[in-house]
């Protein structure tokens, strides 16, 4: 299944990652730019044990990748919303 994920924080990221280890294809999107960089270079913003190495290995597989997306509600910081269907033109990762 195709899955879009709306904010890379400690629920996004951690339900994208698991997700696509679970083997679903999954985009998971940020309107903050630093942490769209972040990620894309490697690094997990949050703390949780165990999370870079299975973002990682899903990134490498292919089925976790990362879209920097602009949108309007960034002071509401409603993220770690599952939708359905991927995100037209996302760019991958990796
Ligand atoms: N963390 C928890 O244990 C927990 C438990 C229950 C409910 N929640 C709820 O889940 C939601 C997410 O929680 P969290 O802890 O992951 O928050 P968080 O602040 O760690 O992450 C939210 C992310 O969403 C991004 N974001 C905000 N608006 C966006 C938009 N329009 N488009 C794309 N990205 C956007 C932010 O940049 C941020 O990276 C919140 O509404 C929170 O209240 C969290």
């Amino acid at each position: 299944m195709k899955i879009c994920v709306i904010g890379t924080g400690y629920v996004g990221l951690v339900a994208g990652a698991g997700f696509a280890d679970m083997g679903h294809d999954v985009t998971c999107c940020d309107i903050d730019g630093e942490r769209f960089a972040a990620l894309k270079r490697g690094e997990v913003p949050i703390y949780e044990p165990g999370l870079d190495k299975l973002i990682a290995h899903n990134v490498e597989e292919s089925r976790l990748a990362f879209h920097h997306r602009h949108g309007r509600g960034r002071d509401r910081r409603r993220g770690g919303g599952a939708g359905r269907g991927h995100p037209a033109g996302a760019r991958r990762l990796g």
